[in-house]
């Protein structure tokens, strides 16, 4: 067992079962590659303002190089007696370069580092999501724009309401994910700020240059007090909440895909290759992908419930509660990359079965909304109108027939405004063409809303392309 870089005003050496309970290196060995580089500008920043001497900055900087590659190649010894990967660095640093290693960590706490690590780490997994976001969605277009033409009964209450285009479905999910993105972008904001120099909660004595730092490290902006800078987890909380409502409108889209793929429904079916089968049922396919995207919903927002109970009543500033941030936060991160990744593959392979959705539009009286604005445009109120054909669908019911399939004369008993040009009102393409207006479900409307997200996808895809990792 190393001795440990605090245990200076220690008579006892700690316990194991407190070393094993307090580590935390089994997980935050994630953070390396940031923990490493944020040195690294730490050191470069104390060189510069001549708080060490650059001879000092370049062997620790050369020491974390080597440290650098150690770990990158799974080399890197680690022992859970050193608690956290900030300690196993600065350990490792000491047996690397000898006592200047000592100095790496003037002006500095590992309060101030861990939270620039995890903004770090968080920045670019958010920029990973933001990838996957503009991916799905692109992915949505195509299926929007391939099936222009095919219709499905919108629902209400899961029970057949009016026809849509399945074009218009595809985009209300592009909708959701495009506001994912741009609640990430916003969550991005906060997280791109730099913490170092807070130290340990005060700010420290040494004439540091923190913008120095910032921009070496490629932050926009320092954090402004250092009591909030130690102790603030919103920015992981803020996280959470916007991963948690995509994971929402995942598992909604999961479960649409489970119901549609029933023989029930019988709308689409997955593609063998996305599918599983049963080991007792030989003629199960089972849509285990949806499924599991449905369930894992429960993990991230399991992992912001966490989080938001941690946070609510920590005292000022730093404790150690905080460490358990990570766990929360590196798995939603993977859960969430995870579904979004899976579906993005998915998605594109799903057969639709146009027939079965055709079909499905033409019972349960989806033009009964129909028929009563036609009657209103012959001059009879609404709530007449709306009566009248409640009328004629209970005669319908009766009969064991649609509002379409009565006679002129049947029809005629419920009004005399009724004429022939009814049946084109009834029929499921006309329904779905004289909805358009902005935002509505006819094909012009369909096409304008498809445009529009081509031009912003390729927009963003710009603006992507142009951010470092
Ligand atoms: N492993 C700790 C964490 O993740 C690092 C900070 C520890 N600071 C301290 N004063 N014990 O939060």
């Amino acid at each position: 067992m190393k001795d440990k870089i605090w245990d200076g005003r220690f008579a006892e050496k700690t316990d194991r079962s407190v070393e094993i309970f307090t580590s935390s290196i089994e997980f935050d060995r994630r953070l390396y590659p940031y923990d490493i580089q944020g040195s690294i500008a730490h050191c470069r920043m104390l060189a510069k303002t001549g708080i060490i001497t650059e001879d000092d900055a370049a062997a620790l900087v050369q020491g974390l190089g080597q440290i650098k590659r150690e770990l990158d190649r799974n080399e890197f010894i680690f022992d859970d007696g050193l608690e956290d990967i900030h300690m196993h660095i600065e350990t490792r640093l000491v047996e690397k370069v000898g006592k200047v290693a000592f100095k790496l960590h003037t002006a500095r706490s590992r309060n101030d580092q861990v939270a620039l690590d995890v903004r770090m780490l968080l920045r670019d997994e958010i920029r990973h999501v933001l990838r996957w976001l503009l991916d799905i969605r692109g992915v949505l277009v195509d299926l929007a724009a391939a099936n222009i033409d095919v219709v499905l009964p919108g629902y209400t209450h899961l029970q057949r309401a009016q026809p849509v285009l399945l074009g218009h479905y595809w985009m209300a999910y592009y909708e959701m994910f495009a506001r994912d993105s741009e609640r990430l972008n916003e969550c991005l904001q906060r997280v791109n700020i730099m913490p170092l120099g807070a130290a340990a909660l005060a700010g420290t004595t040494y004439a540091i240059d923190r913008a120095y730092t910032a921009k070496l490290l490629d932050f926009p902006r320092v954090s402004v007090n250092s009591i909030d800078t130690v102790s603030d987890r919103d920015f992981i909380i803020e996280f959470l909440a916007s991963a948690s409502i995509c994971m929402v409108h995942l598992s909604r889209m999961a479960e649409e895909l489970v119901l549609w793929s029933s023989s029930e429904f019988g709308f689409i079916a997955l593609s063998d290759a996305f599918a599983t089968g049963s080991s007792i049922m030989p003629q199960k396919k089972n849509p285990d992908v949806p499924e599991l995207v449905r369930g894992k919903s429960g993990r991230v927002f399991g992992g912001l419930m966490a989080m938001l109970t941690m946070m609510k009543s920590l005292p000022l500033s730093y404790n150690r509660d905080l460490q358990e941030d990570k766990l929360a936060l590196f798995d939603s991160i993977d859960t969430l990359k995870a579904c979004l990744e899976i579906f993005t593959r998915m998605l594109p392979k799903v057969r639709i079965n146009r027939k079965n959705m055709q079909a499905a539009t033409r019972t349960g009286f989806l033009n009964a909304t129909d028929m009563a604005d036609y009657l209103v445009t012959k001059g009879i109120p609404f709530r007449e109108a709306h009566n009248c054909v409640g009328q004629a669908v209970s005669y319908a019911l009766g009969k064991d027939k649609e509002l379409q399939d009565l006679t002129l004369d049947e029809l005629k008993d419920f009004s005399k405004v009724i004429k022939k040009d009814i049946y084109e009102i009834l029929s499921t393409d006309a329904m779905i063409e004289r909805r358009n207006v902005t935002g509505g479900t006819a094909t012009e409307q369909v096409r304008l809303a498809i445009e529009t997200a081509r031009r912003a996808l390729a927009q963003e895809e710009n603006a992507h392309t142009e951010i470092k990792f």
